[in-house]
């Protein structure tokens, strides 16, 4: 999609208009696939103030929690529905001793957390802090495993306390308070092992990743679904070699792809950004589209029948840390310019899912484009949390086919995307929800959706916008970025006709 156009060199950015848009919903269409909830998912990692702080404060803190857990943070994380967590990295998980973290707190280890500002970690968070975290939540885990700096031997035994229902690991489990195992489904075998995870090559990996695969075993009824580390961006070399080296050995590949717009030297501010910068962030975000075909395609030629899912499970907005903060804990500000590119990519999303089965946006709470932010006892929901909240209605819902034609954003840095995203879904009920993403600065659209056969008994809608596109919701102030109930719609026939402001989210729902 990267187009080099010189005629637009002085032009900051050049947007088509499109002031009105004929979309097409299919809801009667038959044999469409399920949306995996698991697109929905979320990351933690121990960096910065994601775990400590942003979701465990310990049993004994003055801030309200639920056995460690902030009472807050769990109380949103329920209402979002998150159905899958990555933990605990990362980069963090490829230096992470799984026993460091099991047995009494006191006992724990300290280590210097080498990836992220070289923060103590008192390993106050361990395995069962997090698999009952995920157990409070009603969500997957989704262990991240150590190949980097570990040993075969440490995972296989990290499955075995985790899954076994007896044996030593399993006796030792139940000494720390667990008489029956857990439920894992998903293990990553190894995090960027390009890079942070062992800085290995893709022929190398794709041996380490077999040896470790094969012994981290199924225990009883467990069954894991066992993902290797997959390609940064538009390495597709990476997805070749593992592919043609290891795909019967795997259940899933993983593809990392983060939105960091900067320049040279600057990934750009979180809250402070021109028309420009806003366009490149968008554009720069939607080429994931481009990007995933290209793996998919390569992943087509070794395995047309789609066995090895692709998990896209690291991506989101990246800029530089917020002034005044530690720049190795990756916290940044959340303004509605990241809630619409959650609502973008969504949407995009949403319509690959013979191929992409899950993504793992980064991070939950206080990294990158977090869905929360926490300043001690203070809390507050981003804007992308908000499109998180609104969109958790496509999970494990029908896709329906949405046709629609609309124009293109080309942005000062050659990359083009369409003006306008949509995609609809069909839940148990019966209810269609149509998420819409609008992210033209100054056009708002006309629109009339027509459906296959629409017969309403009601019609309801939810906008988030703002003022401005870099509010952001802050500590100690009203909210900037809030969803509304939106009612400037009509119904007509099979026809429901609105405008979508510029620079909005609407997911409508009709029952
Ligand atoms: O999400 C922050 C870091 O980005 C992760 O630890 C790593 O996997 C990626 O490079």
């Amino acid at each position: 999609m990267k187009r080099i156009l010189t005629i637009f060199a002085a032009t900051a950015v050049t947007v088509s208009a499109m002031a009105q848009v004929k979309i097409s919903v299919h809801e009667t269409a038959k044999d469409q696939p399920i949306i995996p909830a698991e697109i929905y998912g979320q990351f933690s990692e121990h960096l910065g103030r994601c775990i400590y702080e942003g979701i465990w404060v310990g049993p004994d803190s003055s801030i309200p929690n639920i056995n460690g857990y902030r009472t807050d943070v769990l109380e949103a994380l329920k209402t979002l529905k998150v159905p899958v967590l990555r933990w605990p990295g990362g980069c963090f998980a490829d230096e992470y001793h799984w026993m460091d973290g099991i047995g009494p707190r006191e006992n724990r280890p300290k280590l210097v957390n080498n990836n992220w500002g070289s923060t103590l970690e008192d390993n106050s968070f361990g395995t069962h802090e997090f698999l009952n975290l995920c157990e409070l939540l009603g969500t997957q885990p989704y262990i991240s495993g150590n190949v980097g700096s570990g040993t075969v031997e440490e995972l296989a035994k990290w499955v075995e306390y985790m899954t076994a229902e007896e044996g030593t690991m399993a006796e030792l489990r139940k000494k720390n308070g667990r008489q029956e195992p857990w439920k894992i489904k998903y293990l990553g075998v190894g995090n960027e092992s390009w890079g942070c995870g062992g800085d290995m090559t893709a022929d190398y990996y794709s041996d380490v990743y077999k040896r470790y695969a094969l012994y981290a075993r199924n225990y009883s009824d467990n069954r894991l679904f066992k993902i290797a580390c997959g390609a940064s961006d538009y390495d597709y070399n990476w997805t070749k070699v593992m592919m043609k080296n290891a795909k019967d050995k795997m259940n899933g590949l993983s593809l990392h792809y983060y939105t960091v717009p900067g320049w040279e030297g600057s990934k750009g501010s979180a809250t402070q950004f021109t028309t420009e910068d806003y366009y490149n962030t968008i554009t720069k975000t939607m080429e994931v589209e481009e990007v995933l075909k290209n793996h998919f395609a390569i992943m087509d030629a070794y395995d047309p029948e789609k066995k090895v899912a692709l998990l896209l499970d690291e991506w989101g907005t990246w800029f530089d840390a917020e002034p005044g903060t530690i720049p190795g804990h990756l916290y940044q500000q959340n303004t509605m310019r990241d809630a619409m590119v959650a609502a973008m990519c969504l949407n995009v999303f949403n319509g690959m899912t013979d191929r992409l089965k899950m993504a793992n946006i980064a991070q939950v709470v206080n990294v990158l484009q977090a869905m929360i932010l926490t300043k001690g006892e203070k809390m507050l929901l981003t804007p992308t949390y908000h499109v998180f909240r609104m969109y958790n209605v496509h999970q494990n819902a029908q896709f329906v086919p949405t046709d629609y034609s609309t124009g293109e954003i080309v942005s000062q840095s050659g990359r083009i995307c369409k003006d306008l995203t949509v995609s609809s879904s069909k839940d148990n009920s019966g209810a269609v929800h149509v998420s819409i993403a609008n992210p033209s600065l100054d056009k708002s659209k006309s629109l009339e959706i027509s459906f296959d056969a629409l017969n309403a008994k009601s019609v309801s809608a939810e906008i988030l916008k703002a003022a401005a596109i870099s509010d952001y919701n802050d500590f100690d102030q009203a909210p900037k970025v809030s969803p509304a109930a939106f009612k400037d719609f009509r119904t007509s026939g099979k026809t429901i006709k609105l405008t979508i402001p510029a620079a909005s989210v609407i997911v409508l729902e009709v029952k």
